[in-house]
């Protein structure tokens, strides 16, 4: 699986999720070379361990996604945020840092916000993917949707879909939640625009609607 360096273009025979991890291993200290040397022991095990290797070929996958079933070709470096947008067109999700520093890109897998930038659409397997175009019902918003157009809670909207995401997961784990809570739930989401006291309020109003 080459690397992408987040231009599309495949580089020199290191996975992204090796990279990430040698990226992890530097800034926690260890040398560049500590970092390589156990990269190439992975790459060492994973070849005596007998698993079929796939790719740079794109390979068919099977994802759940917003309740229907889709069959894609996907190159195994591809990241989930990538496959939903460049492949499926679901552009609601947003890919801004694309290094898992922005959380523009949440995506539900069985309910759980995950960055989908982080995490390459291989490795979904038979989980659920729920995106912002899956969350409201028959044409009805969520609340947390609705409450947000209503409290004025985006300004150019990018960070939008990630932070609604973040919500609505919020309000299905803690449907009575505090402003810490909210603030908790949308800790890492990045808002250029300053809008963090209006996903609140909307937060707060949209667990309110629920309950009415
Ligand atoms: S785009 Fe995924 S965390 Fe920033
Ligand atoms: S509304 Fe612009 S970045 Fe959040």
């Amino acid at each position: 699986m080459p690397i992408s360096d987040g231009s599309g273009h495949p580089g020199q025979g290191l996975s992204r999720r090796s990279f990430l991890r040698a990226s992890a291993l530097t800034a926690a200290g260890v040398t560049v070379i500590e970092a390589a040397s156990a990269i190439i022991g992975q790459a060492e095990a994973a070849e005596r361990s007998g698993q079929p290797v796939v790719g740079p070929e794109p390979v068919p996958i099977t994802l759940k996604i917003n309740g229907a079933t889709r069959t894609l070709q996907v190159e195994p470096r591809m990241t989930l945020a990538e496959a939903l947008r460049g492949i499926l067109g679901l552009t609601g999700t947003k890919i801004a840092c694309n290094r898992g520093a922005c959380s523009a890109c949440t995506v539900w897998l069985d309910g759980v916000t995950v960055c989908s930038c982080m995490m390459l659409a291989i490795e979904v397997g038979t989980r659920s993917v729920t995106t912002i175009e899956g969350l409201a019902n028959n044409g009805q918003l969520h609340p947390v949707q609705a409450a947000f157009i209503e409290h004025d809670a985006l300004q150019c909207g990018f960070c939008t879909p990630g932070m609604v995401m973040s919500c609505a997961a919020l309000l299905e784990r803690t449907p009575d939640p505090t402003a810490e809570d909210v603030q908790g739930a949308i800790n890492g989401h990045f808002c250029r625009c300053g809008t963090y006291p209006h996903v609140i309020a909307a937060t707060l109003a949209a667990a309110k609607a629920r309950k009415a």
